[in-house]
């Protein structure tokens, strides 16, 4: 009766479907869809989907394994689970600053990923604006301003907070189970209809034939690991969080696999949409290529290049765009949702206040901080995505990694793992991970963040 009442108070996801929707939510996003395919694109094409498959399950899948089982093992928020797992006060205070700083780096990353999406979601309107012939409706939704992003990036942070204020069940897995299906029949017929343009099997070579010519120097091995490391949303706590609602009787290293496995695989299909558009865009006279030859990338190509293409494409290309924006809008909020739940989780445990009450306060702080970035965006924009990507996540991939490893006791990790996992003790997921966790995760991650912040 008292693990009922504590799993009714907490949440916890109904399915390991219920879960798996929720976590490939939160992995797929932004991320997957305009980084994975241009940086496949410019280096090397199949051969680096081959890295990234490496690295993604030799450094991605065992941190997110430590975020999954620290936060199963604690039912907690950031912040208490840490110093859950020690009873060494110096460590305790350790884990609780590392808690907290994951709940500030959750919240940064929430505030320009809601104007980042905000730019997206606009689309979807203009988009229908130009089917209806509302021509100067569609002018106004193109044309940048402070009160279009400002409006729309409260739009957007609404959504999230609706979604987030209902709760795991009824607010995060029953939004995921209806949107992530969504997400993935889109990218399917988008990618079916782009496949058919004159241009596309260009694309589809250079982004399937592995070169392995481009497959040089330790900034790609890097960039790689730093991919795949942001796609699976490690390092600030949400995939802990998350794995603080799972069930017992599942089992966590296949769960946590199948996660991986999705998020590469939408990201790989993302790539059979992106690389092929692009191509069909450069058949109709539009430019792909920087001037140091890199393929375009990042919120030129989504905001420039292929916005040119759906235009040249005329009433069907409308339509493409409407679908294409619907698409990113949707992959943006499942991964939104997934980072408001950090903090949100942290205020209404630490202050024992409603979910709803919590949910509303956090959101209109990180809203505000929304504002404050689009209020001085040459200062902070960039800045803050530096200081969260580049620093912030890595350093708190490996603080998670050494509290998994190293503090955690062995023998609480094997019991943790053997919930819904019988054989866990004699598996070769035992066997491998509880050292690799210690050393090679971090020691990778710390190779990954120096190489980062010297480029
Ligand atoms: N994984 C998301 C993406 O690929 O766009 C980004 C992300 C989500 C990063 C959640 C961090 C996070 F906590």
């Amino acid at each position: 009766m008292a693990v009922k009442d504590a799993v009714r108070e907490r949440g916890q996801f109904s399915s390991r479907f219920g879960f798996i929707t929720a976590a490939t939510g939160s992995a797929v996003g932004l991320g997957n869809i305009w980084g994975f395919p241009t940086q496949t694109a410019s280096h090397g094409g199949g051969a680096f989907v081959l890295v990234y498959l490496v690295l993604a399950f030799l450094l991605a899948y065992p941190a997110l394994m430590a975020e999954l089982i620290i936060g199963r093992h604690t039912r907690s928020n950031m912040v208490s689970a840490l110093p859950q797992l020690t009873t060494s006060p110096m460590l305790k205070i350790v884990g609780r600053a590392t808690g907290l700083f994951g709940v500030v780096t959750a919240s940064l990353i929430l505030s320009f990923y809601a104007i980042v999406a905000s730019w997206l979601m606009v689309q979807v309107p203009a988009a229908l604006a130009d089917i209806g012939g509302q021509g100067p409706a569609e002018n106004w939704l193109n044309q940048p301003s402070l009160l279009r992003d400002s409006l729309f990036c409260g739009l957007f942070s609404l959504l999230t907070a609706g979604i987030v204020a209902r709760g795991v069940t009824a607010g995060i897995e029953r939004w995921s189970t209806r949107l992530m299906p969504a997400l993935v029949l889109l990218i399917l017929g988008l990618v079916g209809t782009v496949l058919t343009l004159p241009g596309a099997m260009e694309g589809l070579r250079l982004y399937l034939i592995p070169n392995f010519n481009l497959l040089t120097g330790p900034s790609l091995l890097t960039s790689a690991m730093g991919q795949a490391f942001f796609s699976l949303s490690l390092g600030v706590g949400t995939m802990l969080v998350y794995g603080s609602y799972v069930s017992k009787a599942d089992n966590l290293p296949l769960t946590g696999a199948y996660v991986a496995l999705i998020d590469t695989g939408i990201a790989f299909l993302a790539g059979l949409l992106i690389i092929p558009a692009m191509f069909v865009a450069q058949q109709r006279g539009i430019e792909i290529y920087n001037s140091d030859n890199t393929l375009i990338a990042g919120p030129d190509l989504i905001l420039q290049t292929l916005p040119s293409l759906f235009n040249s494409l005329g009433f069907a290309g409308a339509f493409i765009g409407l679908i294409f924006f619907l698409l990113l809008t949707i992959a943006a909020l499942t991964s939104s949702i997934s980072m408001l739940e950090v903090p949100v989780t942290f205020v209404l445990e630490k202050f024992k206040i409603s979910r709803y009450h919590a949910t509303w306060l956090v959101a209109s702080i990180i809203f505000s901080l929304s504002l404050l970035i689009l209020n001085n965006f040459d200062q902070l924009f960039t800045g803050v995505i530096r200081l969260t990507t580049t620093y912030s996540q890595p350093l708190l991939g490996v603080m998670l990694c050494v509290f998994a490893g190293w503090v955690l006791h062995r023998n609480k990790l094997l019991s943790e793992i053997s919930k819904g996992f019988a054989g866990a003790k004699t598996s070769l997921f035992w066997k491998i991970w509880p050292s690799y966790i210690r050393f090679i995760c971090p020691l990778l991650i710390i190779l990954m963040f120096v190489q980062n912040t010297r480029s």
